[in-house]
């Protein structure tokens, strides 16, 4: 083809895939009259204005998914689907859109398979360690431009079940163990994905705090428990992100099913917390038509088995009131109109990688966390360096991600389900580029000597170690796998100058801490981790992140040392395609209750390897001048300044001690702010606490209460250690 008409064509092309919606939407010039088209109207009443012309059937759809490819069997109508999760029909002929979903916790998940490109972002739990909700918030943006570049509406992804139990194989695709923190931050995340226009979602509701026989397991626990702690942690993440679903989960609590869970949907959610959104069921965790949909539940994933004919039937029959399914549907259409995916149809677009990878890479680094820094031996001084050991496996290459349905793809390369991914992002070129000047060479680790013998001769040895975590499996322990701890022993032996780089989706054991010179916490970095490490590796990046969660010193001090196992082991994965099949067989008894992460070691008095909060910068900060003023909302304030030489960024951390008759663990965070500061710099601090955070839940009156008392204000850089002190009566 001569080449002005190659190129013409090929901008016709790139026009149409631009601008094709992908889905056959609110074409018709007619729609746009309709009075639920009316921007101006709220979007319950734009809701309510749809749902009086719908029919029954079109209900029904609107309340079930049409299938999953690979979930187990044929998808119906599957020429519609754009190849996420799954996909609900719209109402073509009232402008309804079809709403296509896909996960999407670090990510957007299938793009290899599917032709298209993702951004690989620090996991979760890694961008929890950056405590900041600007941050979270460009997360969020990101996740949600890709998703409509890509034909989705609709994220997956808000995953913050509590770090309760740090073996749990999703431990990376959550925001840690204390629920201010994780609730604040997945809102923030949340928020700004739906401001992209896609409907936001948060899961998996509740308490789906591991994977071992998560179809099965009972989960027991209070309702003061589990309000002060796994649900705080949604129901700050609900009200500040508003999203437009709620994906319950796939175990039981107190008995039920979390997706035919009264308690759990219709009590708290839909009541004490007047979530607006709608409840979709994890895939294959609907087990019932009547009671799940009387309990709150109002869309079935990713079948219609429960939701489809049954519930139709149902209806029809009055078995269940056209009222109660009118009550789903509503939900499920106002939450498209305030999503604003009604009125911005979806327009497949390309996405600036370049760009995009910039803001992966940001925030990379301002969720490493930098853990032990023996004698200053980081940075590394680029002109004193003049040879590099980087050992690991893979180091030469790239960087681990988390598997299961977070998992991203690497550009072009697609993968099997629950495959180890390593994102091109080479932590040996990285470093390379840091130190031109520098001899820097790669030894696998595969033979321990050689791997020491390499150490030896160089100025420092960086040893990149991996923990790969996915969904659907828990670890056995958190001991790094494949004799990494005896790689990093043999190393350190070698060479004084050894820096361990964590890759990990988790809590991890050190038995050679005392060993090394430097450990820095990247977890899983995504698509730019490499240049993220580098970077705060020579110290053009000054860490700042914080543990989201304890790591303990081993498994004796968890709550419960031994994992709960199903009688039969994990469960095969058939039983969530056949849910039918699945019952409870065991039960999982949470009696820590409220003590969960630090507020266990601290009730314990256990010592740990890092504690919450925790993290150094390369440069120092000091705190002063507490002050605590209590009146409708409680504000405390204090100064902190920078007394080292370097600009950098603290995480001032804000705990509270409530008065000894609440009962309470002996202290929990209720606030925090990171500040940006310059060498010498100070800068007073203000942290407005809500009621919420200082009060108790009284689950006979069902009600938050702050009690009449003492309480003990502490503010600083970590969890143990608060230099400041100050009480205040309420
Ligand atoms: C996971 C969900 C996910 C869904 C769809 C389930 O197995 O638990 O988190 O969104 O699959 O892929």
């Amino acid at each position: 083809m001569k080449s002005p008409v190659r190129f013409a064509v090929l901008v016709v092309l790139a026009f149409l895939a631009i601008n094709l919606p992908v889905t056959c939407q609110n074409t018709d010039a007619g729609l746009q009259n309709k009075p639920w088209m009316n921007r101006n109207l709220a979007p319950d009443e734009r809701a309510n204005l749809v749902l009086k012309e719908m029919t029954l059937d079109e209900k029904i759809n609107l309340v079930h998914g049409q299938g999953m490819e690979g979930f187990g069997r044929p998808v119906p109508h599957s020429e519609l689907g754009n190849g996420g999760a799954g996909f609900v029909l719209g109402v073509e002929r009232l402008g309804i859109p079809i709403i296509q979903m896909s996960d999407a916790a670090y990510g957007v998940r299938q793009s290899a398979v599917n032709g298209r490109y993702s951004t690989a972002l620090p996991s979760n739990v890694g961008s929890a360690a950056s405590w900041d909700p600007q941050a979270a918030c460009e997360y969020g943006a990101l996740i949600g431009r890709e998703l409509r570049a890509q034909g989705y509406n609709m994220t997956l992804g808000g995953g913050v079940n509590l770090t309760r139990e740090p073996r749990n194989g999703r431990t990376f695709e959550y925001m840690g163990e204390d629920p201010v923190l994780a609730g604040t931050l997945v809102g923030n995340r949340i928020r700004c994905e739906q401001a992209q226009h896609v409907l936001g979602d948060i899961k998996h509701y509740a308490v789906n705090d591991q994977e071992s026989g998560r179809t099965e397991v009972n989960v027991v626990i209070s309702h003061r428990a589990m309000r002060e702690s796994d649900l705080l942690a949604f129901e700050i993440g609900l009200e500040i992100g508003q999203p437009a679903g709620v994906m319950c989960s796939y175990n039981l609590v107190n008995g039920d099913y979390a997706c035919e869970n009264k308690y759990l949907l219709k009590d708290v959610l839909k009541g004490d917390w007047k979530f607006k959104g709608f409840v979709l069921s994890d895939w294959g965790a609907t087990h019932s038509t009547e009671k799940a949909s009387a309990a709150g539940l109002d869309n079935e994933e990713p079948f219609g088995d429960l939701f489809g004919d049954k519930l139709k039937a149902a209806v029809q029959s009055g078995k269940v009131s056209q009222a109660e399914l009118d009550d789903h549907v509503r939900r499920i259409l106002r939450s498209e109109f305030a999503a604003g995916i009604v009125d911005n149809p979806m327009r497949r677009s390309v996405v600036d990688v370049d760009a995009e990878q910039e803001i992966a890479r940001k925030l990379e680094e301002s969720s490493i966390v930098l853990l032990k820094n023996r004698d200053n031996v980081l940075p590394l001084d680029r002109n004193k360096v003049h040879s590099i050991a980087v050992i690991g496996e893979h180091a030469d290459y790239g960087m681990i991600s988390g598997g299961g349905s977070a998992q991203v793809d690497p550009p072009g390369q697609a993968h099997e389900w629950q495959a180890q991914v390593w994102f091109p992002t080479s932590p040996m070129k990285a470093l390379q580029a840091k130190a031109p000047g520098a001899k820097v060479q790669f030894n696998s680790g595969a033979d321990t000597s050689s791997a020491a013998a390499l150490a030896k001769q160089s100025d420092v040895a960086i040893v990149f170690v991996r923990q790969w975590i996915s969904e659907g499996m828990d670890l056995p322990n958190l001991s790094l796998p494949n004799h990494q701890d005896a790689l990093i022993e043999k190393v350190a032996a070698t060479n004084p100058h050894t820096i361990v780089v964590l890759e990990s989706g988790t809590a991890v054991t050190m038995p050679w801490l005392d060993h090394v010179s430097g450990i820095v916490e990247a977890w899983y970095g995504g698509s730019k981790g490499a240049d993220a490490v580098a970077n705060v590796l020579f110290g053009d990046v000054n860490p700042s992140g914080k543990l989201p969660m304890t790591f303990p010193r081993s498994i004796e001090d968890l709550p419960h040392s031994k994992l709960s196992e199903p009688p039969t082991g994990l469960k095969d994965p058939s039983t969530e395609k056949h849910p039918e099949l699945a019952r409870a067989t065991f039960s999982v008894n949470y009696d820590e209750g409220l003590k969960v992460g630090y507020k266990w070691y601290d009730a314990e008095k256990k010592p740990v390897l890092f504690p919450f909060g925790f993290g150094l910068s390369y440069t120092q900060f000091a705190y002063s001048d507490l002050k605590v003023s209590s009146g409708p909302s409680t504000q405390v304030s204090f100064l902190v300044k920078n007394t080292g030489t370097r600009a950098g960024e603290e995480v001032a951390e804000v705990y509270a001690a409530l008065p000894a008759n609440a009962g309470e663990p002996p202290k929990r965070l209720v606030g925090w702010s990171k500040v940006s500061l310059q060498p010498g710099e100070s800068r007073q601090v203000t942290v407005t606490i809500p009621a919420k955070y200082l009060s108790i839940f009284d689950e006979h009156e069902n009600a938050w209460k702050l009690l009449p008392g003492s309480y003990n204000f502490l503010v600083g850089g970590s969890s143990q250690d608060l230099p400041l002190k100050q009480d205040a009566t309420f």
